[in-house]
């Protein structure tokens, strides 16, 4: 039978005298029978909905009924409904296969439960910071047309001794009862490893209360986790996840591909993706992101319809200085950082145009107050451009 889940959430509803999980599965159940062309019995479903006191599903916007922390009474989870448009994520080609074959099992699920082969709905990111982790999860939320309710880790460990596990256990109460992605976004906050010797106590508690949380759920409800310590995780969490996806720092043909997305219309002819992305080597897409968006944003103000390509440049420095624990606390270092860091392509005349000050002046900044006169043509008296956004 198809979409038997659908069938026996609406019936799991009915028993738990829950109108409003049997509404939301019937509304899911009518979505997927018209996406199957079966217009006649979509709409004899959507007659039986219209039915329902409007009251009992009145807040699409659900917040009110979101789970709280009875401590600090803040949500413990957040709802949103990605949209795929919204969502630009270039990923490593096994990476990406393995998330739509997610996405297309879970699809099947049906199909696959006849053939007697069951689908585990559950992933887990890992990688490192600004891979795409959080976006991959609103990724495989929209292409399932379902909400993303993230856990809120902060509010969700209370300060109450406690109050974590029964925090956990209406977080997935929550999301039992009613179609959605449940995520777990920054998961090794929860789910340390039992060594861990701070805390021991309580994290073991926390551990334990998740691990039979996630045992309890059922199978067909969709869980995400993200984290960044992939190997602070309890080895009985990661079993739970039957599908791993790690997303790591982009390789040089991925940066290439990024900064393409990102500049996008604002790129500028003379700093081509391929540079770009050999000179923002180990950088992860936020990375790029940040540099780029700041590049657009100074090209905006500054009236271009193009990024200038000595703007992007000095801000991918600084990224990168940052990225490596470089502190610049004054122009001079700044130049004399990013004349050595990209000398091909930050000759001293441009950065002396771009700072408004003399090629000697630059070429001093850039041998760190060392020599004058090296290079180009000595010009003292030149006056600041004031080119600098
Ligand atoms: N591979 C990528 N392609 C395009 N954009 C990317 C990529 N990786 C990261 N980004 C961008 O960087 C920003 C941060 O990404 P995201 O929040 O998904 O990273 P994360 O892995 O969850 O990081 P953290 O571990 O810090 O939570 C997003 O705006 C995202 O669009
Ligand atoms: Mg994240």
């Amino acid at each position: 039978m198809d979409h038997l889940n659908e069938v026996l959430k609406i019936l799991e509803g009915a028993l738990q005298h829950n109108v409003r999980k049997a509404a939301d599965y019937a509304g899911l159940l009518a979505e997927k029978l018209e996406s199957d062309g079966e217009m006649r019995q979509a709409g004899m479903l959507r007659q039986k909905l219209a039915r329902v006191p409007a009251q009992t599903l009145a807040p699409v916007s659900l917040q009110h009924s979101l789970p709280v922390d009875s401590e600090s009474q803040l949500h413990t989870l957040d709802e949103e409904l990605p949209a795929r448009a919204d969502i630009a994520l270039v990923l490593p080609e096994n990476a990406a296969e393995r998330i739509e074959e997610f996405v297309q099992s879970t699809r099947a699920t049906e199909k696959l439960a006849a053939a007697g082969i069951r689908h585990p709905a559950r992933l887990l990111f890992s990688g490192p910071p600004g891979c795409g982790k959080t976006q991959a999860a609103r990724l495989i939320a929209a292409e399932l047309g379902l909400p993303l309710l993230t856990v809120r880790c902060d509010t969700l460990v209370s300060s109450l001794l406690g109050q974590t596990s029964r925090n956990l256990r209406r977080v997935f109460e929550h999301a039992e009862n009613r179609p959605c992605v449940l995520f777990l976004d920054e998961f090794d906050a929860l789910a340390k490893t039992r060594s861990d010797e701070r805390e021991v106590g309580e994290l073991q508690r926390i551990v334990i209360s998740l691990l039979q949380n996630i045992d309890a759920l059922a199978p067909e409800t969709l869980l995400l986790a993200a984290t960044n310590h992939a190997e602070l995780l309890d080895r009985a969490v990661w079993r739970r996840f039957a599908w791993r996806v790690e997303l790591s720092l982009p390789d040089v043909n991925l940066r290439a591909h990024i900064w393409a997305m990102k500049l996008g219309q604002y790129a500028h002819t003379d700093l081509s993706s391929a540079t770009l992305a050999e000179l923002s080597a180990g950088l992860s897409g936020a990375a790029i992101e940040h540099a780029a968006h700041d590049a657009i944003r100074a090209a905006i103000l500054r009236g271009n319809d193009t990024i200038q390509p000595i703007d992007l440049l000095r801000r991918l420095g600084l990224v990168i200085a940052m990225h490596n624990g470089i502190q610049l606390d004054s122009r001079e270092k700044e130049i004399e950082f990013l004349r050595n860091w990209a000398p091909r392509w930050l000759a001293l005349r441009k950065l002396a145009d771009y700072y408004g000050i003399s090629v000697r002046q630059t070429n001093k900044a850039a041998s760190g107050g060392q020599h004058e006169g090296q290079e180009g043509t000595p010009d003292s008296g030149r006056r600041p451009t004031g080119k600098r956004p």
